[in-house]
């Protein structure tokens, strides 16, 4: 390991006005963002739109990096670059989605515990050579009645420590992603509390795994009122929520925290963060690594059509533009209207 590397890739992926684009959709769930846009999931058809969104001209001026499926870091555009390279080549920097997504967890029922860990040391050299210089690893926290068991909380806490250490040792940066989902009626505080409890949990892992938090990133949930909660939170009660947590939970030394969008619109991802950005400076970056967010404007706009195409691409570097602008707190609703 490289430390020095690892800090410049870190830094690099939240360099000012840019954000990562999640598009490690696993076979399921991009088969469930196709059947919504009645496109069949056939491995040309998932080709053909990642690479639509990877040769979008002038992405990266608001996209530093991308997070790639196992599959999409062997895939090639039409005229035979491989896609990691055509990254690359525009300066944007190439990541891997690592684990092998989140089961339940014996003898919890309704938790969750995400698997992956065995054989990711060679794993992880195969996409280091692949391209990546980065990984993914997502952890799946449940709010009901009763849960998140505390024990849940730390067995994924324990993997994702166990992930990142091994990163470190391939030159790889982890993207720690612990999830607190926003599915379910309980209210901000109760998310803000679960939340709290999670991070704090992850960074005392990462503590115990010798991992040097220079040379990682944070992606986390915001802090949000659940779906199904009567009252809603305001954009600032969000953005006021989210930062006090992260304040007595997340190190300094951190050099960024790239957020998912988890079910959010694209607009309110977009509001949220720049609302976050607007409250002044904080010790880390606070930028993007959406997956839905991004990209549900896109899919709606391309339609399967290859007539569609520049009308995606066009759709798909506004909504970076204005994810660009929230990184420092220059996004207005009214950037929406004029490209409409
Ligand atoms: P969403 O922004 O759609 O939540 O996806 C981000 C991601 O990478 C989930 O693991």
């Amino acid at each position: 390991m490289n430390i020095d590397e690892l800090k410049s890739v870190a830094k690099g992926l939240v360099s000012k006005g840019k954000g990562i684009l999640a598009a490690d959709e696993s076979s399921g769930t991009i088969k469930k963002r196709f059947d919504s846009i009645n496109v069949e999931s056939k491995e040309e058809n998932r080709r053909s739109y990642r690479e639509l969104l990877f040769t979008t001209p002038g992405a990266e001026e608001f996209i530093s990096g991308v997070i790639l499926f196992d599959e999409t870091i062997r895939q090639a555009t039409q005229d035979g670059t491989s896609l990691p390279k055509v990254l690359e080549q525009s300066g944007i920097i190439p990541g891997i989605k690592v684990d092998a997504g989140a089961k339940d967890l014996a003898g919890f029922p309704g938790e969750k515990i995400t698997e992956g860990l065995d054989g990711l040391r060679e794993r992880l050299a195969e996409y280091r050579n692949l391209g990546a210089r980065f990984a993914k690893w997502r952890a799946v926290i449940t709010i009901g009645a009763g849960s998140p068991s505390q024990f849940c909380i730390d067995a994924n806490s324990h993997a994702l420590a166990r992930y990142a250490a091994l990163c470190h040792e391939a030159g790889l940066v982890p993207i720690v992603e612990p999830e607190v989902l926003m599915d379910g009626d309980h209210t901000i505080e109760r998310c803000e509390e679960v939340t709290t409890a999670t991070l704090k949990s992850v960074f005392s892992e990462l503590k115990n795994h010798r991992v040097e938090l220079e040379g990682i990133l944070l992606k986390p949930n915001m802090v949000l009122s659940g779906k199904e909660c009567a009252v809603q939170a305001g954009v600032d009660a969000v953005a006021e929520a989210t930062i006090r947590c992260f304040r007595q939970t997340v190190p300094e030394e951190m050099p960024g925290i790239v957020f998912l969008s988890g079910g959010q619109s694209p607009q309110e991802a977009t509001e949220h963060l720049n609302a976050m950005n607007a409250l002044g400076s904080h010790p880390w970056e606070l930028s993007f690594s959406y997956g839905r967010a991004l990209q549900e404007p896109v899919l709606k706009a391309w339609m399967g059509q290859s007539a569609n195409v520049t009308k995606a691409q066009e759709t798909f570097y506004h909504r970076a533009k204005c994810n660009g602008a929230a990184r420092h707190g220059n996004y207005s609703p009214t950037m929406e209207k004029i490209a409409a």
